[in-house]
């Protein structure tokens, strides 16, 4: 079984960017995200309503981190304090060394190259801090950008399951990207 510690917790800075953790700060900025039916399009959870929700939102990804179970970062352009993403690996499977990341922007800064740069660090740490054997990313099948940044940090489609995951009355279907450390291309 792999041993995961997030402690300390590490910021990570790529050429634009700074990764950070998130705190209650962040609440307006989470708030705009998770409450947002554009950005939540191709993401089957509820839509947060209000700043208690949103304040929930980071108390479940800190307490993720306290635990060593998830780690989430803000995702913030260098010099601005305020957060544009957010983007970490959600879930963590030690006794497979996989996790699966997640991420998401606002709608204004996409298009630029930010989450493919937050890619690729979050990748780097999977492979060099948390020592991972594999990553996935689980997505929409229409969630063509999401596709396109996976595709970009060399993840290859494994699978598509049809209707597996039943979400407000509909079943829908997932589709599985994946990179092993071993393809992984620095
Ligand atoms: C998916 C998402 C993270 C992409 O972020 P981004 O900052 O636009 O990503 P990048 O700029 O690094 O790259 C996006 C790529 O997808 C392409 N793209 C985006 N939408 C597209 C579409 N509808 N059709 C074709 N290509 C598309 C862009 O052209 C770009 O590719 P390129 O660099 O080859 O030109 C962002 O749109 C988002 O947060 N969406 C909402 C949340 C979400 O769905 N998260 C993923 C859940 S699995």
């Amino acid at each position: 079984m792999l041993t995961i510690n997030f402690h300390p917790f590490q910021n990570i800075e790529t050429e634009r960017l700074l990764l950070r953790r998130l705190n209650e700060n962040d609440a307006d900025e989470v708030l705009a995200l998770r409450s947002n039916p554009e950005t939540m399009k191709y993401i089957p959870r509820p839509l947060a309503k209000n700043r208690e929700d949103a304040l929930g939102h980071i108390n479940m990804i800190e307490e993720k981190i306290v635990t060593n179970t998830g780690i989430n970062w803000g995702i913030t352009l260098k010099g601005e304090p305020k957060i544009i993403g957010i983007i970490g690996h959600y879930k963590v499977s030690p006794e497979n060394h996989r996790a699966e990341i997640g991420y998401m922007s606002f709608p204004e800064v996409n298009g630029k190259g930010y989450m493919s740069e937050a890619i690729k660090a979050v990748v780097a740490y999977g492979f060099e801090q948390m020592n991972l054997h594999s990553i996935e990313a689980i997505i929409d099948p229409d969630n063509i950008g999401s596709e396109r940044v996976l595709q970009k940090n060399g993840f290859v489609k494994e699978a598509h399951i049809l209707e597996n995951e039943l979400w407000e009355g509909r079943f829908l279907d997932t589709v599985i990207y994946s990179l092993l450390k071993r393809n992984w291309k620095k």
